[in-house]
């Protein structure tokens, strides 16, 4: 029996292989980035991952639906940060600590990654980079997306989600073409647990208490640049492109 690892390329669709090999062709000239995303629930973290993931050929690592999909798997790590995710608070900093370390080995990551949700401490921070230094590395940018809370309420109320894909949809903002069903897949789109008036409250209280000091902690290094996230989505894109192209 061969390695696992083995792949028969004469089962993948000759358009796929294309695909992928134009990709790569694109990607090669572009410049390696290792950016975060801070910003608190529903500030377009999310919703802007793709859009730079895909104009700068990086990983998007995006700790809450890393430990979503742990819950939904009943992993040990899943069972374990279960309660903490249901009430809006944090899961503890060595289990994040522990995902993100792994991920951003993979091959995915080569030329760098976008870090939405994480770090959400400044213990995180540290230790983030930490394992960027000993790899030679550090962070590049730190996106802030700074909103006011009273916006929030009605994005994180009205978005739905399509949980295989990721892809976010809004009820008011963003509309799939047919409410509750994904475009692309024509799935079911569902809504996660902690969009709740009630737990957004506790996200918030948390993001305050707990994550707003990362943006300090970066802004004394220089790296933070911060966005009007009250905007349309749309000029929202346009300020990051300002910020990644200079
Ligand atoms: P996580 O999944 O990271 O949630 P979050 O930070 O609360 O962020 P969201 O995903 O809710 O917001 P977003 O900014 O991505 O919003 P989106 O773009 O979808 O974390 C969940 C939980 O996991 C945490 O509470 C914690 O328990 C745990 N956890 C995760 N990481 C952890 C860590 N590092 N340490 C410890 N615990 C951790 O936008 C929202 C909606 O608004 C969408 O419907 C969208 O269509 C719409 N929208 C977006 N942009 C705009 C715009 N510009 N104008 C109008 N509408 C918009």
């Amino acid at each position: 029996m061969g390695s696992s690892s083995t792949v028969d390329l004469s089962d993948i669709p000759s358009v796929d292989l294309m695909t992928e090999l134009l990709r790569r062709i694109k990607c090669a000239d572009k410049p390696d980035k290792r950016l975060i995303l801070v910003g608190p629930p529903g500030s377009g973290k999310g919703t802007q991952s793709p859009i730079i993931k895909d104009e700068y050929c990086l990983c998007h690592l995006a700790t809450g639906d890393m430990l979503r999909a742990a819950v939904a798997a009943k992993t040990p790590l899943g069972v374990k940060a279960k309660e903490a995710m249901d009430k809006g608070e944090l899961v503890s900093d060595d289990l994040v600590v522990g995902i993100i370390d792994e991920a951003i080995k993979k091959p995915s990551c080569k030329k760098g990654f976008i870090l939405d949700g994480f770090p959400r401490t400044v213990v995180q921070a540290e230790k983030l980079d930490e394992m960027l230094e000993k790899q030679g590395t550090k962070i590049d940018k730190v996106l802030d997306f700074a909103i006011d809370d009273a916006i929030l309420e009605e994005r994180i109320t009205g978005r739905w989600i399509h949980s295989s894909s990721g892809r976010t949809y809004h009820t008011k903002f963003a509309p799939p073409k047919v409410p509750g069903v994904d475009d692309v897949t024509g799935e079911p789109l569902i809504q996660r647990k902690d969009d709740t008036a009630a737990v957004l409250k506790s996200r918030l209280e948390a993001f305050h208490r707990q994550t707003e000091p990362v943006i300090d902690y970066y802004a004394k290094k220089g790296v933070v640049a911060h966005l009007h996230a009250e905007k349309p989505p749309k000029e929202v894109t346009t300020e990051v492109q300002k910020v990644l192209s200079s």
